[in-house]
């Protein structure tokens, strides 16, 4: 069974892992840098690209370690080649590229999110093409219809705020530290999520979007007036943005063609309160709800092994070592860009 090699170093997370194509995540190694970026409140590219520079090398030794393997034994070398921070991509990627030429193996270039889009089949073996998948993280937030390997068809994007982003914002008005979507979880089990009156911003809109800046406007707005406990903006905040996820997701499922299996990934699918609604709206809807575990949604290099073995059994042509990292990368380069929409992918 040929084995991938997977690196990880988009964003603050650093992360090698070797998964084998029968599913087996034979090792795998990760290192968050939490703590690094604290201080400021938010991910500084500089700093991180700093420190996927120290820390990557290492941890891809240890996992060819535990692995018991060597490069040569490798069917591909499969790295984050974007979209995300350009100097940790680059880190990423040209390592890649070194281990690729040292080891004679081919060279993969993710695309990060591809990671995450097929992540679920990597926990899920039953999990077949087409899905409908809502991908949440902290850069981005989509509904797309997953119909191959290279296929993706995405129906609404944020014209604002990512999901993660609202999160860690939210966090960020109530003093809960960074990274912020975890902590704002843990804080909402202890509030009453009808306690403060929210907005769920496009709501019943024909338009099939997503959009968080209003709602993350007026959790600050409510902070500052003082009449609401904390856990109680918390669990309010929560509510409404899930109010706004499956009230989207909704819409987006009456308007593709049928699948019959609801999905979720990215950081955001971490979050049980968001997963537990979902489900809920997949039995409502007749489908079958799939979910990777925690540790598979936030970012790591399972999924990138992963993508690469999805690669590896289309046939998917492997990619020269002059390859460009790329900061933008959208999944499907067909979709229309939207209103307001920012740098989102
Ligand atoms: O996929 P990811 O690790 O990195 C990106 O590609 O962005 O997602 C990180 C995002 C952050 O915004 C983080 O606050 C959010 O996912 N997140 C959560 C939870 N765990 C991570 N949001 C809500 N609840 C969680 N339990
Ligand atoms: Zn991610």
């Amino acid at each position: 069974m040929g084995v991938v090699l997977g690196i990880e170093s988009s964003c603050d997370e650093t992360a090698a892992a070797l998964v084998a194509g029968d599913r087996t995540i034979i090792a795998q190694a990760i290192a968050s840098q939490d703590e690094a970026h604290a201080p400021y409140g938010g991910v500084v590219p500089e700093i991180a690209a700093r420190a996927h520079a120290e820390r990557l090398a290492p941890m891809i030794e240890a996992v060819m370690r535990d692995g018991g393997l060597k490069l040569g034994d490798l069917d591909a070398v499969a790295a984050t080649a974007g979209p995300g921070l350009i100097g940790g991509v680059m880190v990423g990627l040209v390592t890649a590229k070194a281990l690729a030429m040292a080891g004679e193996v081919p060279l993969m270039a993710i695309n990060h999110l591809e990671g995450h889009a097929l992540s679920p089949r990597l926990a899920d073996p039953a999990l077949a093409f087409p899905y409908a998948l809502l991908m949440v993280s902290g850069g981005h937030c989509q509904i797309l219809r997953v119909e191959a390997v290279g296929r993706y068809r995405r129906l609404a994007t944020t014209i604002d705020d990512a999901l993660g982003e609202a999160f860690d914002k939210t966090a960020k008005i109530l003093g809960l530290g960074f990274p912020g979507g975890p902590a704002v979880e843990r804080l909402a089990r202890e509030g009453d999520p009808k306690a403060v009156l929210l907005p769920r911003p496009l709501v019943g809109s024909g338009e099939p979007h997503f959009s968080f800046a209003g709602l993350k406007s007026a959790v600050l707005r409510a902070h500052q007036s003082g009449l609401h406990a904390d856990a109680d903006l918390a669990a309010s905040f929560q509510q409404a943005a899930i109010d706004c996820v499956v009230d989207r997701l909704t819409h987006a499922l009456h308007a593709m063609e049928p699948v019959e299996t609801l999905v979720v990934a990215g950081g955001v699918a971490a979050n049980q309160a968001v997963r537990r609604a979902l489900e809920s709206l997949a039995a409502a809807q007749g489908l079958r709800f799939s979910a990777p575990p925690p540790a598979l949604c936030t970012d790591n290099a399972a999924m990138i092994a992963w993508a690469g073995q999805e690669r590896l059994a289309i046939g998917a042509p492997f990619d020269p070592l002059d390859i460009a990292a790329r900061p933008r990368w959208p999944l499907d380069p067909a979709a229309e860009p939207v209103r307001g929409a920012g740098y989102k992918a």
